[in-house]
């Protein structure tokens, strides 16, 4: 059984990130985020439009936060402060302990490992401290840099074509060290 209960938030700490829970300050950052067009790239996703649309995102994450429905994370350097890019756990399932995991970073703070030390941490917490069985991830089958991100914690490819989404593929990575008792 997932341990789904996510107040208080869970801050997360890695030598050179803090991975906390958005607030509306962080309104001009997740815009620059959901607005840039070469993030947005692969992603099947609403952008944002305004400062309007990113501060209205922020508080739906918050709400979902709050019901237990998902986890979402701003990724801030810890010399800086800077958020550079965010990461989610989303789409719980009970019926089969798994959730899916989701990032991003902003496009000059890519290249340098960041979402590769902040994956590392968010996978160990929800194998450990969740107690989820299976992490899924969906992507577009061009989107070379999550692939090879999720090849790095050998993420396997699951079959679960999709004939309406054709482009999308499946990863999925399953928890060997916590087993159910
Ligand atoms: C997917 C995404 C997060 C990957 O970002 P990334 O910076 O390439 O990922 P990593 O953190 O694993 O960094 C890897 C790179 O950092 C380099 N690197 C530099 N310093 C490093 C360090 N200290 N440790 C590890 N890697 C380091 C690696 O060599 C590698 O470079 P390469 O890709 O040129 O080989 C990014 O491309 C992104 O935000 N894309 C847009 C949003 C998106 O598509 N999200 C996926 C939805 S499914």
């Amino acid at each position: 059984m997932v341990n789904r209960t996510f107040t208080p938030f869970p801050i997360l700490r890695t030598e050179r990130l803090s991975l906390r829970q958005l607030v509306i300050n962080d309104e001009q950052e997740i815009f620059a985020l959901r607005s840039d067009s070469e993030i947005n790239k692969y992603l099947d996703r609403q952008a944002s439009h305004t400062v309007d649309d990113a501060r209205n995102f922020i508080n739906k994450v918050n709400e979902h936060i709050n019901n237990n429905e998902a986890l979402y994370w701003a990724i801030t350097l810890r010399d800086t402060n800077i958020l550079v890019g965010t990461i989610c756990l989303f789409g719980f399932s009970d019926e089969h302990d798994s959730c899916e995991i989701g990032y991003e970073l902003q496009t000059n703070f890519q290249g340098q490992g960041i979402m590769r030390e902040a994956a590392a941490k968010v996978i160990g917490y929800a194998f450990h401290t969740l107690k989820v069985q299976k992490i899924e991830a969906f992507l577009h089958k061009d989107n070379l840099r999550s692939v090879r991100l999720l090849d790095k914690f050998l993420f396997q490819r699951s079959n679960k074509p999709d004939e309406a989404t054709p482009e999308l593929i499946g990863y999925e990575l399953t928890n060997s060290i916590d087993k159910p008792k």
